[in-house]
């Protein structure tokens, strides 16, 4: 039988950020926008700020997407806190083959963000997660390309925004917040694919990757 997606529930995102100045809960907001368009439940929980609930979010959510203001070229200490936390997780696998993506965002035009989406990837991957991409191609990269482009800064790994040291929440750029809502939609619907493979495939284990040496 085909499925159109429709027969399968919701998926249940949660948005895990970490913002020091507004900024980056911004496009945390937006990224759940996104998300909700494309039909998913979402719960949107600032790291630094987590109870025992939120912790029971994360753990019962088909998918993660993480997101941290860029503070010295990376995470900031407080998502790396949050990161550092879940270590229990990560050995029992509590966060396995649960979706992810990331998004950051920096003062800098690049002001070295593209590393901050790196460490959240492999951030996921330590869980076993999937990672899905932004899925744009680069934006204002042309002579008829403009800083109002979707994707304007052109990442490829996860959403990248940069927003004036000075700026106040609502001042994130316009572009930066449609591309951040583009990545929650985006990841919705991977999500919702993968429930329904999921309900058509159960899962398994490879018989082939015990971790005992092979003879
Ligand atoms: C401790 C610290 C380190 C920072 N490091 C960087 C950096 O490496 N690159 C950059 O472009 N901006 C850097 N910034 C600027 C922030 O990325 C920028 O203000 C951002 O908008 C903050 O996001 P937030 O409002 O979500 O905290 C830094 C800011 C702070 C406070």
């Amino acid at each position: 039988m085909k499925h159109n997606g429709s027969d399968i529930a919701a998926p249940t995102l949660a948005i895990a950020y970490h913002s020091g100045f507004g900024h980056t809960a911004t496009l945390a907001h937006a990224v759940a926008a996104g998300a909700s368009e494309a039909g998913a439940d979402v719960a949107v929980i600032a790291v630094d700020q987590m109870d025992d609930t939120d912790w029971d979010t994360l753990d019962a959510a088909d998918g993660i997407l993480f997101g941290s203001a860029t503070y010295m070229g990376n995470v900031s200490a407080a998502f790396q806190s949050f990161a550092e936390q879940t270590g229990r997780r990560c050995v029992d696998g509590t966060w396995r083959d649960k979706v992810a993506a990331g998004f950051t965002n920096s003062g800098g035009k690049s002001g070295d963000k593209l590393n901050t989406l790196v460490s959240l990837s492999v951030f996921a991957a330590q869980h076993h997660m999937h990672w899905v991409s932004l899925g744009l191609g680069p934006g204002w990269n042309s002579s008829a390309g403009s800083e109002h482009d979707l994707n304007r800064l052109g990442f490829f790994l996860g959403a990248g925004a940069a927003t004036d040291v000075d700026a106040n929440s609502e001042e994130v750029h316009p572009s930066d917040v449609r591309t951040c809502r583009h990545l929650g939609w985006r990841v919705a619907h991977v999500t919702r694919q993968l429930n329904v493979g999921r309900s058509a495939i159960p899962a398994a284990s490879n018989p082939g990757a015990s971790s005992a040496p092979a003879h």
